[in-house]
C-alpha cells in the first residue's frame, strides 16, 4: 500500500486534498497539523472510529488515515535523527512516503510580511526543515504550493506597477 504525507493537513487546502485522497484513492496518508489554525479530523469529514497508537491516531474503520498532531519540524526532526522513525515508533508498514504534500505553513499575505516578522521566520523555518528533510527521504514527488503572500495587497496595484503605488493611501510618497 502506498503512503502519502500530508502537512498542514486540517487547514484549509489540507483538508480538502486529505478527503480527495481519501475519496479517490485506496492509499494511506499520514498526516500532519498543530491545529493551530486547522481543527481536528472530526470536525471535517466522516469520523466513524479512531484509535490510537501511542500519540499518533489511526481514523477510520479501515485504518488508511494516520493523524500526528504536533508541530511537523519536531516529527522532521526525529525524522532526520532515524529515517525509520514513524515504522520503528507506531509499527506501520510501509518503506517510504510516494507522494508527499507540505501545507503547513503560517499564512497571512502580504501584510503579514510586512507586519509580522516572526511569523515569517517561522515560516521559513517550517520550509528550510521540510525541503532539508525532503532531500535526504526523496519522496516520489512533492507538491508545495506557492505563497497567497505573493499576491497583492489591493487590487489592480501590480497592473499598473510602479505609477500607482506612491499614491495608495498609508504609503510613502517616494
Ligand atoms: N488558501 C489559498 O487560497 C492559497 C492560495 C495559494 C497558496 N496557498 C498556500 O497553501 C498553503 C496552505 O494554505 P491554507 O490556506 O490551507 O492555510 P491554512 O492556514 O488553512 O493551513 C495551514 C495549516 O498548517 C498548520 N500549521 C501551521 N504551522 C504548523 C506547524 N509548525 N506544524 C504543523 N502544522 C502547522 C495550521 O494549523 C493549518 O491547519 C500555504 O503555503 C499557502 O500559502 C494557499
Amino acid at each position: 500500500m502506498k503512503m502519502h504525507l500530508i502537512s498542514g493537513a486540517c487547514g484549509f487546502v489540507g483538508r480538502n486534498m486529505v478527503k480527495r485522497l481519501y475519496r479517490n484513492t485506496e492509499d494511506a496518508l499520514f498526516i500532519i497539523d498543530d491545529l493551530s489554525i486547522g481543527t481536528h479530523p472530526s470536525t471535517w469529514m466522516e469520523y466513524s472510529q479512531s484509535k490510537m497508537i501511542g500519540d499518533l491516531e489511526v481514523i477510520g474503520e479501515d485504518e488508511r488515515i494516520f493523524f500526528w498532531k504536533g508541530d511537523f519540524r519536531e516529527l522532521l526532526f526525529n525524522l532526520r535523527m532515524n529515517p525509520r522513525y514513524i515504522q520503528d515508533t507506531y509499527g506501520l508498514d510501509f518503506e517510504k512516503f510516494t507522494d508527499v504534500f507540505h501545507f503547513a505553513a503560517i499564512v497571512g499575505g502580504r501584510l503579514k510580511i510586512e507586519g509580522d516578522p516572526m511569523a515569517v521566520a517561522l515560516d521559513l523555518s517550517i520550509d528550510a526543515e521540510f525541503f532539508y528533510w525532503a532531500c535526504q527521504h526523496k519522496p516520489a514527488r512533492v507538491l508545495y504550493p506557492s505563497s497567497s503572500a505573493a499576491y497583492p495587497m489591493w487590487p489592480g496595484v501590480f497592473l499598473s506597477w510602479p505609477e500607482r503605488v506612491p499614491t495608495l493611501p498609508g504609503r510613502p510618497s517616494n
